[in-house]
C-alpha cells in the first residue's frame, strides 16, 4: 500500500491539485471537503475516497494517515460572517492537529501572505504582521498555534502568495485576477484594473504550490513563504496576457472599491528561507505559467 495522505479542502482549488498529484505519485489519498466552496468536477479522474464532512467538527477517520495536507478554510477574505470565518478555520486546524497526533502523521497546512498586510517588501517570514482581515487573523492564529508545536512534532505552514491556475473557477470573485482578466480579454473587452495599475502581486502558479507541498513533507517544522520573489504590477500583468493571447487591449482603469486600509497594494515574497530550509524554488515564470494555464482552459 502507498503512503496514506489526507487532503482537506480537497475539492477546492489547491486541495484538488494536491490530491490529484499525490495520487499520480502513488499515494493512497483520502479527500475531505464540506463542499461549501468547491467544484466536484475538480476531482474528475480522482480514484481515492472522498469524505463529505465539515472538518471543524470531530470525525472518526478509519484510515490511519501518514501525512495530512490541510488546505480547507473559509478562504474569501470578504466572507460576510466574520465569526464563522474565524471559528471554523481555527476549529478545523485544531481537529487536524488532533488527528495528526492520533496517527503520528506529518502535518502540512496552508497559511497566507495576507498576514503581511502592507508591510515592507520583499516580505520575510519573521517581519511584523499587519493583519487586515478576519481571514488573516485566523491564519495568524494558526501560525501561532503551529509555532508552539515545532519542537514536538512535524508541522509545516506554507504562506502562499497569489496562486493561480487550473481548478480555481468555482471560487468566483476571489479566483485569481489572471482568470478574470483572461475572460474579459477573450471576449474582446478591455482588461479592467484599479487606478493606475501600479499595484503589485507575487503571482505563483499552482504547479509550484503543489511542488512546495511535497517539499514540506521532508522539511523541518517551520513556516515558509511560497512565492516566486518576483513582484508584477497589474499593468505588467496585462502586458503579459496580451503577449500570450496575441491581443493588444489597453487597460480600462477604475477606482478601487475597497478600503485602502484593508487592501494590500504591494506583495512580494522573500524566498531565502524557503530556498534554504524547504528546498523550494518556484520554477514557473509568469509568462510560461500563463501559457500553460491558457492551454488547460482551452481544453476545458
Ligand atoms: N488561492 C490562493 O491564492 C491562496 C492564497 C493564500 C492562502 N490560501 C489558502 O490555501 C488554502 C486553499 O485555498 P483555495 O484557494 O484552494 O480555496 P478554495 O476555497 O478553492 O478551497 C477551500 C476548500 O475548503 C473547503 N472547506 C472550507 N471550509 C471547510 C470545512 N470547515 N470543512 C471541510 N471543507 C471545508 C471548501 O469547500 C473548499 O473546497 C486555504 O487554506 C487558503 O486560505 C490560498
Amino acid at each position: 500500500m502507498g503512503i496514506k495522505s489526507l487532503v482537506t479542502g480537497g475539492s477546492g482549488f489547491i486541495g484538488s491539485n494536491v490530491a490529484l498529484e499525490l495520487e499520480r505519485l502513488g499515494h493512497d489519498v483520502v479527500v475531505v471537503d464540506n463542499f461549501q466552496c468547491a467544484d466536484r468536477n475538480n476531482l474528475r479522474g480522482f480514484k481515492g475516497k472522498v469524505v463529505s464532512w465539515d472538518i471543524s467538527t470531530p470525525h472518526l477517520f478509519e484510515t490511519k494517515f501518514d501525512i495530512i495536507f490541510h488546505q480547507a478554510a473559509i478562504t474569501d477574505p470578504r466572507h460576510p460572517n466574520d465569526e464563522e470565518t474565524y471559528s471554523k478555520n481555527i476549529e478545523g486546524f485544531k481537529q487536524m492537529i488532533a488527528l495528526a497526533n492520533r496517527d503520528g502523521a506529518k502535518l502540512v497546512y496552508a497559511s497566507t501572505a495576507g498576514l503581511y498586510g502592507n508591510g515592507p517588501v520583499p516580505m520575510k517570514e519573521s517581519q511584523a504582521k499587519q493583519v487586515l482581515t478576519v481571514y488573516g487573523r485566523s491564519k495568524l492564529k494558526m501560525d501561532e498555534m503551529a509555532e508552539e508545536l515545532f519542537s514536538k512534532r512535524h508541522i509545516v505552514g506554507l504562506r502562499y502568495f497569489n496562486v493561480f491556475g487550473p481548478r480555481e473557477a468555482h471560487k468566483g470573485r476571489p479566483a485569481s485576477m489572471i482568470l478574470h482578466l483572461y475572460h474579459q480579454m477573450k471576449s474582446g473587452q478591455q482588461p479592467r484594473i484599479f487606478n493606475w495599475g501600479e499595484q503589485v502581486r507575487d503571482f505563483i502558479y499552482i504547479k509550484d504550490v503543489v511542488a512546495a507541498n511535497l517539499k514540506a513533507v521532508e522539511a523541518e517544522s517551520g513556516i515558509y513563504n511560497v512565492a516566486t520573489g518576483v513582484g508584477t504590477s497589474f499593468n505588467e500583468l496585462v502586458k503579459v496576457l496580451n503577449e500570450v493571447m496575441g491581443t493588444q487591449l489597453e487597460p480600462e482603469y477604475f477606482s478601487m472599491p475597497y478600503d485602502s486600509n484593508t487592501y494590500q497594494s504591494n506583495t512580494c515574497g522573500d524566498t531565502t528561507k524557503a530556498e534554504k530550509y524547504l528546498g523550494f524554488k518556484a520554477e514557473w515564470s509568469l509568462k510560461k505559467a500563463i501559457q500553460d494555464y491558457l492551454e488547460w482552459l482551452k481544453m476545458e
